[in-house]
Order: C-alpha cells, then sequence, then structure tokens
C-alpha cells in the first residue's frame, strides 16, 4: 500500500509543504538541460515552477527522460528533496528543493512551439501569436494578465453586488443602437432579409432595466463596433457596463471613483494614484490647454506604476455635424438633415441648469454647442477609459435632441418607440457610466495595446488567424438565411 499523497496531484506551488515526501505532479516541461548522466527539468503548472532531476539511479525514468522535450504534457513522481546549500536559488520559486524524479509518464507530446514562449511574444509577427494563442497563453505575461483579469472582474463583482447592484446579462442578438460606429449583423433564418444587431453596448436596455425597476444594474458586457482596430480598440470588447435610478453625476462619478481606488490600492498596491479625489477639467479647459479631450496629466510619464485618473466634464451637448448624416437609427436609415449631432450619446440629458435651454432650442440656432451635456468621461494616462451621463428620463426631452438633430417626428417614433414608451411609462431619473475594461487592464498591467488583456484577441484587420474566421459559409446556409453575395461593383 502507497502512501496517498503519492498518486494525488501536488501543485508545483505546494512542494515546499512536502520537503522529503514521495508526490506526484502534473503539468508541463518547461525546460528541459541533458547532461548525460543527469537530466535536469524545469516542470511548470499553473501554479508555479519547480526543478526536478533524474538521476543515474533511476534508469527507467531515465531511458523515458531522455525522448522529452520542452511543451510535453506529463505526470511525475518523486521525492522532495531540499538542494544543497550551494544550489539553492533563494530569489526563485522552489529555488531551496528538487525533485528527485523517480518516473516519469508522457500524457501527451507536443510539436515543436511555432515559437518561443520564454520570449516576449510580443515580439512576434501577430497573425502567427494568434494563430497558436493557445501557446501564446501559456507564457507567463498573458498568464499574469488574464488571471489578473479575472481576480478585478470578481472584485468588482463583490463591490458592486455590496452596493445592491444586480448583474443582469443583455442580449447579444438585438438590433442597432446609436453609439456612432458602424453594427455587426447577423441574418435571421426565421424571418428571410431581416438581421440582427449585434450591440455596440447595452445602451437601450440598460435604460429599460430602470424602467423595470432594477435601479442599480451592472454587467461585464460583450460590446462590437464595426470600427478601424487600434491599439486601443477592438472590433469585439468588454465593457463593465452600470447604470443607476434616483441618481446624479455625483452619485455615478463616487461610485467609479471609489472602486477605481479600491481596484489599485488592493490589487496593484505598489502603484501610485498621482492626485484624489480626482481632478475634474471641463472639456473647455482640456482643449485649451491640452488640445485633447483625453488628456494626459502624468506629473512623471517615465514612471509605469504612476496612474493619473482625471474626470472630463461639461462637455457640450451637440456639435457641428462634420459628415452630413447623423449616424442614428438603422445603418444609418434615417439619419437627421440637421447640422448638429450628439457628441457622445443622444440619450444623454443636460446639466440641471442647461436643461431648459435644450427644451427652448431649435435646430436652426447657431449657439447649440453652448448646451451643456450631464456627461462625464473618466480618464487615465491619456486614455479615455469610460463614459456616462445622467440621461433624459423625459420622453419630450429625448424628442426634443433627435428634433434638434433633423429627425422626423415618423423616424424616431418608428427606430426608438420602445424607448419613447418606457420613459412615458413611469420610467426614473437614471444615468449611468461605461469602462472600456480592456483599457483599464491594460494600463494596469503596463502593456502596450488591449490585445495583450484580452484572451482571444482579433488582428488589426479583425481577423481571429486561429479560428480563420471571418470564413465563408456554405452555400447550403447561404440558401437558408435567404443570403446571396454580389461581387464588388454588381
Ligand atoms: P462609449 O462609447 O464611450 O460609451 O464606450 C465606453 C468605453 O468603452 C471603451 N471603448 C472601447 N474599448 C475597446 N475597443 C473599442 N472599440 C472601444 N470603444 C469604446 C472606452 C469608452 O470610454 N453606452 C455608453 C456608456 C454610457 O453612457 O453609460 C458607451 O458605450 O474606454
Amino acid at each position: 500500500m502507497t502512501n496517498t499523497a503519492q498518486n494525488t496531484r501536488i501543485y508545483i506551488k505546494d512542494l515546499q509543504a512536502h520537503k522529503g515526501e514521495e508526490v506526484t505532479i502534473k503539468g508541463w516541461i518547461d525546460v528541459r538541460r541533458d547532461q548525460g548522466k543527469l537530466i535536469f527539468f524545469d516542470f511548470r503548472d499553473m501554479t508555479g515552477r519547480a526543478q526536478g532531476v533524474i538521476l543515474p539511479s533511476a534508469p527507467e525514468a531515465h531511458v523515458v527522460g531522455s525522448t522529452l522535450r520542452p511543451e510535453w504534457v506529463v505526470e511525475v513522481r518523486g521525492k522532495v528533496n531540499p538542494r544543497p546549500e550551494k544550489n539553492v536559488q533563494a530569489d526563485k520559486q522552489n529555488g531551496d528543493i528538487e525533485l528527485e524524479i523517480l518516473a516519469i509518464k508522457v500524457l501527451n507530446e507536443a510539436e515543436t512551439p511555432a515559437f518561443d514562449i520564454h520570449a516576449d511574444t510580443r515580439e512576434v509577427n501577430e497573425e502567427v501569436r494568434l494563430k497558436y494563442r493557445y501557446v501564446d497563453l501559456r507564457g507567463d505575461r498573458l498568464q499574469k494578465n488574464i488571471r489578473n483579469r479575472a481576480k478585478i472582474l470578481q472584485y468588482v463583482r463583490n463591490f458592486l453586488t455590496a452596493l445592491d447592484f444586480t448583474e443582469v446579462e443583455t442580449p447579444i442578438l438585438t438590433k442597432s443602437t446609436p453609439e456612432g460606429a458602424r453594427d455587426y449583423v447577423v441574418p435571421s433564418r426565421l424571418s428571410a432579409g431581416h438581421f440582427y444587431a449585434l450591440p455596440q453596448s447595452p445602451q437601450q436596455y440598460k435604460q429599460m432595466l430602470m424602467s423595470a425597476g432594477i435601479e442599480r444594474y451592472f454587467q461585464f458586457a460583450k460590446c462590437m463596433r464595426d470600427e478601424d482596430t487600434r491599439g486601443d480598440r477592438q472590433p469585439e470588447f468588454t465593457q463593465l457596463d452600470m447604470e443607476l435610478s434616483f441618481a446624479t453625476e455625483e452619485d455615478i462619478m463616487a461610485i467609479t471613483e471609489q472602486l477605481l481606488i479600491e481596484i489599485v490600492t488592493k490589487l496593484y498596491p505598489h502603484k501610485k494614484i498621482q492626485q484624489v479625489p480626482f481632478p475634474r477639467i471641463p472639456y473647455a479647459e482640456s482643449m485649451a490647454k491640452y488640445n485633447i479631450d483625453r488628456p494626459d496629466i502624468r506629473e512623471n510619464k517615465e514612471d509605469p506604476n504612476l496612474l493619473a485618473f482625471c474626470w472630463v466634464v461639461d462637455f457640450p451637448f451637440f456639435e457641428k455635424n462634420e459628415k452630413g448624416a447623423n449616424g442614428v437609427g438603422q445603418n444609418g436609415e434615417g439619419g437627421g438633415t440637421s447640422q448638429w449631432t450628439f457628441t457622445h450619446n443622444p440619450f444623454s440629458g443636460t446639466r440641471a441648469d442647461h436643461f431648459e435651454k435644450l427644451m427652448g432650442a431649435k435646430a436652426s440656432d447657431t449657439d447649440l454647442n453652448t448646451i451643456i451635456a450631464a456627461q462625464y468621461d473618466i480618464v487615465l494616462n491619456g486614455y479615455e477609459i469610460g463614459g456616462g451621463s445622467v440621461r433624459n428620463h423625459q420622453a419630450d426631452a429625448l424628442m426634443k435632441v433627435f428634433e434638434i438633430m433633423g429627425y422626423p417626428t415618423e423616424t424616431v417614433e418608428k427606430n426608438f418607440s420602445h424607448m419613447l414608451h418606457a420613459l412615458r411609462s413611469g420610467t426614473p431619473p437614471h444615468g449611468g457610466i461605461a469602462w472600456g475594461f480592456d483599457r483599464l487592464m491594460m494600463i494596469l498591467e503596463n502593456e502596450p495595446n488591449i490585445r495583450e488583456v484580452i484572451a482571444f484577441p482579433k488582428t488589426g484587420e479583425g481577423k481571429d488567424p486561429m479560428m480563420d474566421s471571418p470564413s465563408e459559409i456554405s452555400a447550403a446556409q447561404m440558401r437558408e438565411l435567404g443570403l446571396f453575395v454580389g461581387k464588388k461593383g454588381e
């Protein structure tokens, strides 16, 4: 009868507690150093690394050991020995112990990886990295990023739940929302010729939840926007989305600020927040002083652990529409004819002292850019990491916004009848915010782009080389969906 510890898998991080015992570990071969008589290995599991050695006294293990290669998956039985004093590496995990390998079982072999996961894979060609993302993710940096991301998710969930927020999932198959980017669309089989749109954000749903009496909502929401990808922009990204009833700008900003401060102090204690409370910079001042609406106010830009949060507030509600039609409605259909468009979100309200000005305004007015929205952006080290507003909770005010943007009443009633009806059905005053969760993670992890903090991101061309998406679909699928793809120009 063998003791049970021998057969039960021990995590590598727990080897210290088994000095002098025989144990079994399971994991990957990280490194192999074959010195003939002695074969050394670094083994790796999700909890870390440990060194093992096959001594000449274990001839069977030696035979297996000489065939093993990095990234093979193995089960190893061995004795946890203290290292001789001169071999102790105090700064290394398990640097004072060594597993004397008694037996090795190969659980799976591995082809030679397309790139070295010990090197900085940010240097590797992006297509190749993303094609073999499962190998890329094995590296220490990405393991850390993904696991820290999960810790923050968990922290946020606990924090908001304790403040009476309810986590609600909203649909992915939905209808166009006016967030300003192009929609991704999904054809409907049952309603041939009709399309769902993937949400650019859950904006309208979360407002419906306020109408529904949820009062405090949050969600880690997947948002899809068909726009050109950049370092801080992915076609598919995650928002920490919140909405609160009976809340003022101050309430929403206070919760955001407190949560951000806690995340940093509890989970990134080595980082320093430049200024608390976060400074508030009016939009006009930001443009005048920094020529940008997301200023990088760090006192020392060389310090990777300095976090300079600030709020940008007092945004103009409307701006002159350079492009012509407003991008509201069904994929551009029914765009407004006015010269004015919203700066952020047509559902925003005005600052309380500008409400009368909005209600008395006409599309032909020339000074509509002086109406200030109840809108705030949260900026970190020059990145916009979130934005939100207190909304127009009265249908008349929302209608007014669309009227100013030149929308015929019928178009608004058609595209937003649900919204208008909800507002007319007892919707409390409400407002919210959405954080660009990937951007926050990117900065906290000192990464140069958000692909490094997303498990399966897309390339700059919006492709997933691992899944080979987007890809063609079969002729049968096309027929079933009533779709026909013409050649360009047809
Ligand atoms: P907004 O459009 O400003 O607001 O989005 C909120 C935050 O999401 C992040 N973000 C992105 N992150 C990665 N890739 C992208 N393509 C991308 N686009 C935006 C930014 C941004 O600040 N419904 C409103 C929020 C509200 O009013 O409550 C909204 O979506 O960090």
